[in-house]
Parts: structure tokens; C-alpha cells; sequence
């Protein structure tokens, strides 16, 4: 199969979604890669570490939509793609449809094959593509809230894990899923207090089991809640429900309630947020201050880490595009319904409830007799 791999354009992407490693995988395998001209650089591979494993390089952004039979990004096309993409194309990437009527609509008009990272689920009801994202942001969480608990940011200039005689940060954890559980762990080994909370006593059960001796366990409710703010010096939002809006767990009102510099960092704020005052921030300004309370609500974490962030997503999308250059994507999806439920759009039908409902668009079988032209 011809694989292209364009340059992500969208504002601050440093991500590519194939890694020299991943471009000897598939040249491995029998096909061709072509890959935009300093596609990688933002992730630290040079055009000369993609050549070296065969993959051939392209000047141009319509050169590689041209030329591929399935592109592999990361973001989702943004308005300048929209007329690049082909009838029977397969593009496996982030697509987020329900977020977005414009992108919706261009790939429906576009017939191409949408197959969205964020919907390939496993047996278990488990996200493979969307965990290695949600452990990048858990880790960061501490590190960018341990940098803004110093004084010239704003915060209470209190160090994570004190030093001997002195007490170390109390750190209050919302959610023990993947983002709290890695979260959790930064903190715990940086020697901070570390208190988790969750609705889901089974989850709680099993952190308290594997969760080192400074991190303890907390049935989340209002009263927890407002009780755990008064003492947290830095409280990291990391809930979800599923297919819907964060609920605002952290009032404005319990902002009063916090020490002055307490710093907050809601990494839910993708999903509207778990704490009443964030609102959208980006690398450039991460930060904002209330009732002397530090924000920080980066909606795009990852993103500053593209590196590691490129290497983690890339492990875990490498064998599924790999499925689907093998065995073209009918057969693919056939064989796999993993990615199977990554279909969202194809060819002009629109195939998965959550994209059909958010726009009032029928929703139609996955008919999979056609095959994409070898
Ligand atoms: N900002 C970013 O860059 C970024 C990056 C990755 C993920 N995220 C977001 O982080 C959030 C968490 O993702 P995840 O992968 O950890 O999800 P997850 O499903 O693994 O964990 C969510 C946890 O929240 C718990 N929860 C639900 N309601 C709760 C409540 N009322 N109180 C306490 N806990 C509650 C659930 O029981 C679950 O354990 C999501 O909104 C995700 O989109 C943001």
C-alpha cells in the first residue's frame, strides 16, 4: 500500500505519526512510505533518519494527499486539507467528529474512509489509542503543577517533597484513571502527599493496593471534597464520564476555601473541565489566577512533550496501521473489530453513533464489500 504522512499544520503540532521505526516497519512489509519534508523534525527525526529506512520524501502537503492510499496523521484535517482528501482514501488519525460539524460535513462530502483513533475500543470498553495521551498529561500534571507552586508564578512556593524536617505538598488527585494514576505516581515519587479520589470503590480498592505508602484513598463526594481542598496545595482534575460534559466538581465557591497559591491543573478541561473556573489555556499562556487560586488548564498537554508524546502514540497506532496496509482496510476491520469501531465515516455514510447523533445525520451500516484500489 502507498502510505503518506503530511506535516501536521495545525497551530502548535509538533506530533508525526509515523517514526523513522515505524517507516522501516511498513517498508519491512512491502509498502511504500512517502513523508512530507520536516514531517518529523518538530519530534526530533530529521528527513535523512526517514530516508535512511526507505521512506521517500515530498515538498509538498498536496503531494503526499495526492500520492496515498491511507494517510496516517495525528490531528484531524483542518479546513486547508479538506479539498486534499480523495474519494477512497483511508485517513487514520484523531478526528474528534462530534466536536467539529465543519469537519464532519468536508468528510462526508470527501467519500473518503475516516477511521478515528479515538474510537478504536477494546473488548473491555478500553481506548488504546487515547491512553498513551491520557499517561503523557497524568506525568505532566505534576511537573508543570510542581513548577507553578513557585513564587514568581503566583503559587504558595512550596516544594513538592519538602526537605527534611519540613513537611512535603499535599497533592489532592480527582479521578483515578489513567491521568490520575499517572499523576499519582509523579507526585508519590516525588515525595509529596498524595490523596486520590474516585466514585468507583472497585478502582479505589486496586490503588490502594499497588499505590506506594504516601498515597491514600478517598470516596469522591461534595463533603470529601470540600473537606480535601482546605489542605491541597495542588489539586489536578482528572475526571471522566464517558461521552459526556466534565461535571464541575470544584465549585468557584470552594475556591475561597483553598490557601492562597494552591495551584489547580484540570487536565479534563478537553471535556469542559472538572473545576467550575478553568477555562481553555495554551502553551503559550498556561496560566491564569482567581481568588489568588493558579489555573492551569492546558487543553492540549502533550503537545509540549512532542517527542515523548510521538513515540508514545506511535507504539500503540503502529500495529493497527499495520493491519490495515497488510490486509487493505475491509479485510482489516473484518478481522479486527478493535478497528473496526474506529470507522466513523466512510464513503460519504456516516457509521458511528456518537458522530450521527451529535449532528442529527443518519447513521447507516459499515458495508464492506468495497476494497480500496491497490
Ligand atoms: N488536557 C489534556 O491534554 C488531556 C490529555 C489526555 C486526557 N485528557 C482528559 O483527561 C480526563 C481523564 O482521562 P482518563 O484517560 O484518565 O479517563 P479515565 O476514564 O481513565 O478516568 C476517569 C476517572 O474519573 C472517575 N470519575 C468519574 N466521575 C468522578 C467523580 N465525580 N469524582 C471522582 N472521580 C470520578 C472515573 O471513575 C474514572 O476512574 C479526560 O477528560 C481526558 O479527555 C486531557
Amino acid at each position: 500500500m502507498i502510505i503518506g504522512v503530511p506535516k501536521e499544520i495545525k497551530n502548535n503540532e509538533n506530533r508525526v505519526a509515523v517514526t523513522p521505526a515505524g517507516a522501516a516497519a511498513f517498508v519491512k512489509n512491502g509498502h511504500q512510505v512517502y513523508i512530507q519534508k520536516s514531517a518529523g523534525l518538530g519530534s526530533g527525526f530529521t528527513d535523512e533518519d526517514y530516508a535512511k529506512v526507505g521512506a521517500q520524501l515530498l515538498d509538498t502537503i498536496e503531494e503526499v494527499y495526492a500520492v496515498a492510499e491511507m494517510i496516517c496523521k495525528v490531528k484531524e484535517p483542518i479546513a486547508e486539507e479538506y479539498p486534499l482528501v480523495k474519494e477512497n482514501q483511508l485517513i487514520f488519525t484523531y478526528f474528534h467528529f462530534a466536536s467539529s460539524e465543519a469537519l464532519t460535513k468536508a468528510m462526508i462530502a470527501s467519500k473518503a474512509i475516516c477511521l478515528a483513533y479515538e474510537t478504536v475500543e477494546k473488548k473491555d470498553r478500553s481506548l488504546p489509542l487515547l491512553i498513551p495521551m491520557s499517561e503523557v498529561a497524568g506525568r505532566m500534571a505534576i511537573q508543570e503543577g510542581a513548577k507553578y507552586l513557585g513564587k514568581p508564578t503566583g503559587g504558595r512556593g512550596v516544594l513538592l517533597g519538602g526537605v527534611a524536617g519540613v513537611k512535603p505538598a499535599n497533592v489532592l488527585i480527582i479521578g483515578g484513571g489513567i491521568v490520575g494514576t499517572q499523576a499519582a505516581k509523579m507526585a508519590a515519587g516525588l515525595g509529596a502527599n498524595v490523596t486520590m479520589m474516585d466514585v468507583d470503590l472497585q478502582r479505589l480498592r486496586y490503588l490502594e493496593d499497588i499505590m506506594p505508602a504516601n498515597v491514600d484513598t478517598v470516596i469522591s463526594n461534595e463533603y470529601n471534597l470540600e473537606e480535601a481542598v482546605k489542605t491541597a496545595d495542588l489539586i489536578v482534575g482528572a475526571v471522566l464520564i464517558p461521552g459526556a460534559k466534565a461535571p464541575h466538581l470544584v465549585t468557584r465557591s470552594m475556591l475561597k476555601l483553598m490557601k492562597p497559591g494552591t495551584v489547580l491543573v484540570d487536565v479534563a478541561v478537553d471535556q469542559g473541565g472538572c473545576i467550575e473556573t478553568c477555562t481553555p489555556t495554551t502553551h503559550e499562556n498556561p496560566i491564569f489566577i482567581i481568588d489568588g487560586i493558579v489555573h492551569y488548564c492546558v487543553a492540549n498537554m502533550p503537545g509540549a512533550v512532542p517527542y515523548t508524546s510521538t513515540l508514545a502514540l506511535t507504539n500503540a497506532t503502529l500495529p493497527y496501521a499495520l493491519q490495515l496496509a497488510n490486509k487493505g482496510w475491509v479485510k482489516a476491520v473484518k478481522e479486527n473489530e478493535e478497528l473496526r469501531k474506529g470507522l466513523n465515516i466512510v464513503n460519504g455514510d456516516v457509521v458511528y453513533k456518537g458522530v450521527a447523533d451529535a449532528f442529527n445525520l443518519p447513521l447507516e451500516p459499515i458495508r464492506l464489500e468495497e476494497e480500496i484500489p491497490a
